[in-house]
């Protein structure tokens, strides 16, 4: 199982829309898709038709109960409208997680076992985080194989991907490993000045780790969630979708890459 995870520490970057469709993308092409809901207000659950609000059990549960054998993973699940397409929501409660338990010992690897559990389930897993470091991200970067880290092509993003840089930082020292990362440029808009130049100033500074391309601003994707389907599903042409399957092919080679790497070593 491919366990991905979209992150960074901005708000309002895309993380959301990249986990809605690349999951879409993949479920299209005949993959078991599990998309993990790790922020607090729910975006990803709301995106699906479910109220983050009231819903009683959601991913908060794997913390509470500490439990993460197959059933009790699998009792948490929604099925979407999308076939292959398979949700665990997050509810409100998931906000009250660092305070209540951050400190507790074993915390951040709650989410890395409750997907081993499921790891026949599904063919991919993506994760989507808050925009903030806690618990959650922490628990996300240690359960992925691979980060996604979208950045809107404005200067503010810009800036704040140096905090997200320094984050990870932190987080693979006390890993003691490397999480591989893929920088992905979103809401790119080629006609204005600001998203030209930001994309360029981001291949400057992150030449190793961006994406060769970039996701267009496409209003398409803002229709798509009020209908509650990935734009894959709307419309299989619209650019954005073409965007997120290019990236989604490389992806997949990335770590087909990683793995024959490591089958070598
Ligand atoms: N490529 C795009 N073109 C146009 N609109 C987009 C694009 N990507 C995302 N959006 C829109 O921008 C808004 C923010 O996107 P999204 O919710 O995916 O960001 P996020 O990083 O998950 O935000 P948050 O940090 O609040 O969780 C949404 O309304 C979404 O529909
Ligand atoms: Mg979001």
């Amino acid at each position: 199982m491919h366990v991905w995870s979209s992150s960074n520490q901005k708000g309002g970057v895309g993380k959301t829309t990249t986990v809605v469709t690349l999951g879409g993308l993949a479920a299209q092409g005949g993959e078991r898709v599990l998309m993990v809901d790790l922020d607090p207000h729910g975006s990803l659950t709301a995106y699906f038709g479910h109220d983050p609000e009231s819903l009683e059990r959601s991913a908060y549960e794997l913390f509470r109960e500490g439990v993460a054998g197959r059933e009790a993973v699998e009792s948490l699940l929604l099925p979407t409208a999308v076939p292959g397409l398979t949700l665990l929501p997050a509810s409100t409660a998931l906000a009250t997680l660092d305070r209540q338990l951050g400190r507790r010992e074993g915390m951040g690897l709650i989410v890395s076992r409750a997907l081993a559990a499921v790891e026949g389930e599904f063919d991919v897993a993506i994760i989507d985080c808050p925009p903030m470091l806690g618990v959650l991200m922490v628990n996300a970067l240690a359960a992925c194989q691979h980060l996604i880290v979208p950045v809107q092509t404005e200067f503010l993003a810009i800036k704040g991907l140096e905090r997200m840089r320094h984050t990870l930082g932190m987080i693979e020292k006390a890993r003691g490993l490397s999480v591989p990362y893929t920088i992905v440029p979103t809401m790119f808009d080629r006609r204005t000045r600001a998203s030209v130049d930001s994309l360029r100033t981001l291949r400057t500074q992150f030449s190793e780790r961006i994406w060769r391309s970039a996701i267009p601003v496409d209003t398409r994707f803002r229709e798509a969630s009020r209908r509650g389907l990935p734009l894959s599903h709307i419309d299989p042409a619209a650019r954005g979708v073409e965007a997120y399957r290019m990236l989604l092919d490389d992806l997949v080679a990335l770590e087909g890459a990683a793995r024959r790497r490591k089958e070598a070593s």
